[in-house]
Parts: C-alpha cells; structure tokens; sequence
C-alpha cells in the first residue's frame, strides 16, 4: 500500500491507474477506522481495481460545540487496518495542504439540508460537500462509497455529483451493526459501559417503527411515537429527533411509503449517535456483525 500525502502526487498515482485501463475505488474517512469504514474498503473493492482509502478529519464540518478536537485518531493502527483490508492507496493530506487558506468559496447543500441533522448541525454539510467535492477532484475515482449510516449525508453527496456533473458513481453500502444492532460509528467509543447498553435502543426503535409499518401503521406521527417510546425508555438517552422523510428530496413525507427515510439523532452522555433505516426494510436490510 502506498501513502500519499500530496493533493498533486494522489491526482497523479490516479491517473496513472486510470491510463493503464484499471478502475479507481475511493473511501473517503475521518480515521479511527472501524469494521463499518472496512467494509466500505471491501465494497471499493469489489467494485474497482484499485482502492484509495482518505483520512482526513475535516475541521470545516464541525461546529463550534462539535467534538473536533476529541475526535478520535490512531494513525498507525488505520496504516495496518486498510492495509490489511486490501487497500492499495492511503491519501493522508494535511489541513495546511487541503485548506492554505480558509475556503471562501463552498458547495451549499440547499434544502436537502433542511431537516434531519441540517438544522441542529448548521454549516456542517457545507463543510462534507466542500471537502468532499476536493477529495473527488484529487483522487478523480470512478466509484466512491459512502455509508448508508450518514443517509442524509450519502443522498446530499449524490445528489452535489449529480447537479455538478462530478464524472463519479455514489455507492451508497448499507450500514454495518453490532450484534445487538447498535449502528458502527467513531463516535461509539465516547460511550461508557452503561451507556453503551442503552445505545441499541436506537436500532431497536427504528425495527418497532418498521414492525408497526409492516402491520399497517401510515400515519407518521403515530410511527415517529415508535422509535420515540423505545429511547423513552432508557433514561440515558436524551433524543435530539426523529423523522420520517421522502429519501431522495429529504423532506417530511405526508403520506407514507415503504421507501420512506425514518432517521433519528440521540445523545448519550458525550456521545452525538444518528441511525436511520428505509421504513419498508428495517434494520433487516443492513450488515449484522455476529456476536
Ligand atoms: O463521513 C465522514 O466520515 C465524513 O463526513 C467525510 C465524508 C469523510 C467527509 O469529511
């Protein structure tokens, strides 16, 4: 695996591999790689001939009450994790390399960020698609993964690529769960003991608006009570929302469908978690981790 941390050299090793007739996979992370962003890694693959993996924890995303400077990183141990997960490419850049100056100009996400997260996290998908939309340029892949965990941020991403006419395909790669169904994120191991016990109440939540869905349940409000009696009952969990929305416009749907986005955010002591399924499909659709 090579380590690239130059914008000019990642541009330069990814048109080499594009002229020699091979395909380029693109990750694009924040680090503290988990089996979630590895199974980003094993999808590129599968996709691609060749796999860039980027870490880059991106300041301009974070807010001023964000954890920006907490944010978890272990350099070597994402080194030997994407390199032992097949990875031929690791595009470490610098802040100063990425950002020589404050970027004035951004990519504004419009009202795809008017609900869910966008509101409660302001400037913050400004701050993915602006760094997001650079990595693109840098590496030029022909297929990036993202997360289904980030639905919101996976379908604002597609959609940028697609106003914009970013020569890039968005795969977006169901979410990756523990056993007792808890959502993979690097914000998990802010969790202490008894909060982590709690926290699959999320997931479960979510399957009881999917089971109340599947037994003929349409109006919305009565879906969203749901997943918000199963956080009610753990006393760590403070929720912050849930809704239910049309998953491609990302506005709150009236009339309710199978493919209807169902997304919540809670906190958990320090810990910020957002989960989210397609209402038709439940947690039933994602990656299950066996105990
Ligand atoms: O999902 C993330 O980890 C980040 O938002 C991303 C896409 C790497 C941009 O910084």
């Amino acid at each position: 695996m090579i380590e690239i941390s130059d914008p000019q050299q990642m541009r330069a090793w990814s048109r080499a591999v594009r002229s020699s007739g091979q395909t380029v996979g693109f990750v694009a992370t924040m680090g503290y790689l988990h089996e979630g962003h590895l199974h980003l890694i094993d999808r590129a693959r599968e996709r691609t001939d060749q796999v860039v993996a980027s870490i880059f924890v991106n300041p301009i995303q974070f807010g001023p009450q964000d954890d920006l400077l907490r944010y978890p990183r272990d350099l070597e141990h994402d080194r030997a994790a994407a390199l032992q997960r097949g990875a031929d490419c690791l595009f470490v850049p610098d802040e100063s390399v990425m950002y020589p100056s404050p970027p004035l100009v951004r990519v504004a996400p419009g009202s795809l960020a008017d609900h869910l997260c966008g509101p409660r996290r302001p400037g913050h998908f400004e701050g993915v698609l602006t760094v997001v939309i650079k990595l693109l340029h840098i590496v030029e892949p022909d297929v990036a993964v993202f997360g289904r965990k980030d639905a919101q941020q996976a379908v604002i991403i597609g959609r940028m690529v697609a106003d914009l006419n970013v020569p890039t395909e968005i795969d977006v790669a169901p979410t990756l769960r523990e056993a007792d169904g808890l959502a993979m994120s690097s914000r998990n191991v802010y969790l202490t003991e008894e909060e982590r016990r709690a926290a699959p109440a999320l997931a479960r939540g979510l399957d009881a608006a999917h089971r109340a869905f599947q037994s003929g349940t349409r109006d919305p409000e009565a879906l969203i009570a749901a997943v918000r009696q199963c956080l009610a009952a753990e006393p760590e969990i403070d929720t912050e929302y849930v809704e239910l929305v049309d998953q491609r416009s990302l506005q709150p749907v009236t009339s309710v469908t199978a493919d209807a986005l169902l997304a919540a955010a809670v906190h958990l002591g320090s810990a910020r978690l957002i989960d989210n399924i397609i209402l038709g499909e439940g947690t039933a659709a994602d990656i299950r981790l066996k105990g």
